[in-house]
C-alpha cells in the first residue's frame, strides 16, 4: 500500500498517470454495468471507476458498501463530457480501478456521513469519531491546526518562549468554580486543575524569563453554552518591562497576521478603543457587536419631569432611563411587543415601555403622559422615523444595559442587520478594577485580583468603586475573544487588593503566599493577554459553536455521550484516594 495522494489533490495535472489513493466509501452508484464509487478522505473526494471488463474487481465493488475502508491503484482519465463536476476540486477527472485492497469494512452507520443529516446532537457525540468524517470539520481542524502554526510562528519570531505550566496545581482564581483532583497520597487534600495559568506565567516573569506564550489548556468548571467549555485552550501571553500599549500592539499584530495567512483577510489596525462606560452605555455589553448600529440612548436627564410616573420615579431614585429604536418595529403585534417584554423580563426588567413612532409623531399606550418636546426628543435622539418601534427600559444601569443589550443584539438577528462578512475587532479598555458582589455583599474583582490599578491611590474601601484596571479586552462581533492587563508587581499593592476583596491575610497566604513571596523578590513590571483559542477558530470558520472546532467536547450538560465521562469509580480506588461518596445524581437544572 503505497499512497500517491490524497483523494482531494488528484485533478487535471495527474491525467494519465496510475495512481494509488486510500479513503472511505462515501458512496456508490452503479450506472448500466459501470459502479462509481465516491472515495473520500480528509481533503475530500475522488470518483472511481469500476469497469466490469475487469471482471475479478467488479465483483468485490459490487459488494462495496458506505464506509467501507479501500486501497485503489488506477489510471487517471478526464471524465465524459457531460459528466464534469464543476463544484468539485476533482471533478474534472477519475480513477479506473486496476487494483483494488478492500482494508476493512463497516456495518451501517447510525447516520449518513454528511453535512445536510438532521441527527441529534447527542447521537452524533456518541458517535463523534464518525461525525467528524464529515467534510466540514476536515476543514476546521485543518484551520485550526494552521491558525496555532501561525501563533506560534508569529510569537517564537517576537523572542516569546514557549513554556508549560502544571495542571496539578492550587486553585488560580479567574471567576470560576475549579475542578479538584484528589491526591492519592496526601488523602484528604486536592489538587485544583488551572482556570488559567495566570499565576505561573507571573512567576516566570519573576524568573526573568521576559517573554511567555502557551496554547494553554484552561480547566473552568462553569455551566457550558455555545461559546463555553468545561476544558479550552488559550493562547497565553505574558511579557516583562511593558505597558498596556505594547501588549495591545503585539496581539494586533498577532491576529492581523493570522487572519491575513490563515483567511488571506486583511484586518485593520489599530483597533478601535472604547472605555467601558461608553460600551454599556451605547451597547449594553462589555463586548459589544459593532457590526450593526441600533445603538442605546440615554433619556435619563430628558425625561427627569416627563408625567409617566414609571420613569420620573425610577429616575428620582437615581436610576436610569435609557431606550432603542427597533427599524421598522411599529408593525410589530401586540403579542410581539409582549414577548419582548417577556425577553427583557429574563434580565430583569420590570417591563417595556415602548412607541410606535409615525408621521405625526408617536401612539402608545403612554405616549399621553409625555409633552410634546420630550417625544421630539425622543424621535431624534433615537434618529427614529415612521414606522420605527421605539423602546425603553427605567431602572438600574445595570439592568437596563442587561436588557436593552440582550434585545439589541435579538433584533439585529431577527432583523438581520448583521454583516456576516465583517470582522469588527475592538479593545473595551477603562474597567473598574471592582464589581460589587449584592449576594455576598463584598467587592469581587471584574478581572482576577492579580490586575493592576491605573492609581494607586484608588486602593480604598470608600473609593474602590471608582477605581479602575490596567485591563483590556479583545472583542470580535460581539464575542470576547481575550482578555489581560498589567499586573500587579509589588508585594504591598497586592496585599492592599486583596484585603478590599475581604481575603484576611491569613488566607492570602494559605491561597496566594508564594505569589506573595515572589513579587517580594524583585517582580519586575509585567503583564500579558489570553486569547480564547476555541472562540477565534470559531470565528474564523464562521461556526457559532467552540464545539465545531474542538474534536471532543462536552454536550450542554457537561458530560461525553462517548466515553460517558464523568464516570462512577471502583471502590477500590475511592478508598486509595480516602473519599466516600456522600450524594449522587446529576444537579437540577442542567
Ligand atoms: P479570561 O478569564 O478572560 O482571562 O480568559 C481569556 C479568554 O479565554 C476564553 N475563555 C473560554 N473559552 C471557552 N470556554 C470557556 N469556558 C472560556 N472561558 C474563557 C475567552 C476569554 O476571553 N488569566 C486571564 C488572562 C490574563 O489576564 O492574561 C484569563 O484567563 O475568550
Ligand atoms: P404600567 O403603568 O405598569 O401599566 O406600565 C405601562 C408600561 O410601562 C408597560 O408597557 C410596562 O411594560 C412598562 N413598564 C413598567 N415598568 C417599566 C420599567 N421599569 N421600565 C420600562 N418599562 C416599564
Amino acid at each position: 500500500m503505497k499512497r500517491s495522494l490524497y483523494c482531494g489533490q488528484v485533478d487535471s495535472s495527474s491525467v494519465g498517470k496510475t495512481l494509488t489513493v486510500c479513503g472511505w466509501v462515501h458512496s456508490r452508484r452503479d450506472h448500466g454495468g459501470v459502479i462509481f464509487i465516491d472515495l473520500r478522505d480528509r481533503t475530500g473526494i475522488l470518483q472511481i471507476v469500476f469497469d466490469p471488463s475487469k471482471k475479478e474487481i467488479f465483483n468485490v465493488a459490487e459488494h462495496l458498501r458506505s464506509e467501507y475502508v479501500l486501497c485503489v491503484t488506477g489510471l487517471v482519465r478526464p471524465r465524459p463530457e457531460g459528466t464534469i463536476n464543476p463544484n468539485m476540486a476533482t471533478g474534472q477527472v477519475e480513477l479506473l480501478v486496476e487494483k483494488l485492497e478492500v482494508l476493512n469494512d463497516s456495518p451501517t452507520l447510525p447516520f449518513e456521513i454528511s453535512d445536510y443529516t438532521e441527527t441529534s446532537e447527542e447521537l452524533r457525540l456518541k458517535y463523534r469519531y464518525l461525525d467528524l468524517r464529515r467534510p466540514s470539520f476536515a476543514k476546521n481542524f485543518i484551520l485550526r491546526h494552521k491558525l496555532s502554526q501561525e501563533i506560534r510562528n508569529f510569537l517564537n519570531e517576537e523572542g516569546f518562549l514557549e513554556i508549560e505550566t502544571p495542571f496539578l496545581t492550587k486553585s488560580t482564581p479567574e471567576g470560576a468554580r475549579d475542578f479538584l483532583v484528589p491526591s492519592r497520597i496526601h488523602n484528604g487534600s486536592f489538587y485544583a486543575l488551572p482556570q488559567s495559568p495566570q499565576i505561573f506565567k507571573q512567576l516566570l516573569m519573576v524568573a526573568g524569563f521576559d517573554r511567555y506564550y502557551q496554547l494553554a489548556r484552561c480547566f473552568r468548571d462553569e455551566d457550558l453554552r455555545a461559546d463555553r467549555q468545561l476544558e479550552f485552550t488559550q493562547i497565553d501571553m505574558e511579557m516583562s518591562f511593558i505597558d498596556e500599549q505594547d501588549i495591545m500592539d503585539i496581539t494586533e499584530r498577532m491576529i492581523a497576521r493570522a487572519f491575513k495567512n490563515v483567511l488571506n483577510i486583511e484586518i485593520k489596525t489599530p483597533f478601535e478603543r472604547l472605555p467601558y462606560d461608553q460600551a454599556m452605555l451605547r451597547f449594553g455589553s462589555d463586548k459589544p457587536d459593532t457590526r450593526f448600529a441600533m445603538e442605546i440612548v440615554d433619556f435619563t436627564k430628558d425625561l427627569a419631569d416627563c408625567g409617566f410616573s414609571v420613569f420620573a420615579n425610577v429616575i428620582k431614585a437615581g436610576k436610569v432611563v435609557r431606550g432603542l429604536c427597533i427599524p421598522k418595529g411599529a408593525a410589530f403585534s401586540r403579542s410581539q411587543i409582549d414577548e419582548l417584554t417577556k425577553f427583557v423580563g429574563e434580565f430583569g426588567a420590570k417591563g417595556l415601555a415602548w412607541m410606535k413612532i409615525t408621521d405625526a409623531g408617536a401612539e402608545s399606550n403612554i405616549v399621553k403622559y409625555f409633552k410634546p418636546a420630550e417625544i421630539k426628543t425622543i424621535i431624534s435622539k433615537l434618529s427614529a422615523s415612521n414606522g420605527d418601534l421605539v423602546v425603553f427600559l427605567a431602572d438600574d444601569a445595570k439592568i437596563v444595559s442587561a436588557g436593552l443589550g440582550a434585545l439589541r443584539l435579538k433584533m439585529a438577528k431577527e432583523l438581520n442587520l448583521i454583516d456576516k462578512n465583517k470582522f469588527n475587532f475592538l479593545w473595551v479598555v477603562d474597567f473598574p478594577l471592582f464589581e460589587w458582589d449584592e449576594n455576598e455583599h463584598r467587592w469581587t474583582s471584574l478581572h482576577h485580583p492579580f490586575t493592576a490599578p491605573k492609581d494607586e491611590k484608588s486602593l480604598d474601601a470608600k473609593t474602590a468603586g471608582l477605581a479602575q484596571a490596567r485591563a483590556y479586552d479583545v472583542v470580535l462581533n460581539g464575542v470576547e475573544l481575550g482578555g489581560g492587563s498589567i499586573r500587579i508587581c509589588k508585594k504591598n499593592v497586592q496585599q492592599k487588593v486583596f484585603e478590599l476583596l475581604n481575603i484576611d491575610e491569613q488566607q492570602a497566604k494559605e491561597k496566594f503566599g508564594f505569589l506573595l513571596e515572589a513579587l517580594s523578590f524583585g517582580a519586575p513590571p509585567h503583564g500579558g493577554i489570553a486569547l480564547g483559542f476555541d472562540r477565534m477558530c470559531a470565528l474564523l470558520c464562521g461556526e457559532d459553536s467552540i464545539r465545531e472546532v474542538i474534536a471532543f467536547p462536552k454536550t450542554q450538560r457537561a458530560s461525553c455521550p462517548m466515553s460517558n465521562a464523568p464516570s462512577e469509580v471502583s471502590q477500590k480506588q475511592l478508598n486509595e484516594l480516602g473519599l466516600r461518596i456522600a450524594a449522587k445524581g446529576v444537579k437540577k437544572g442542567i
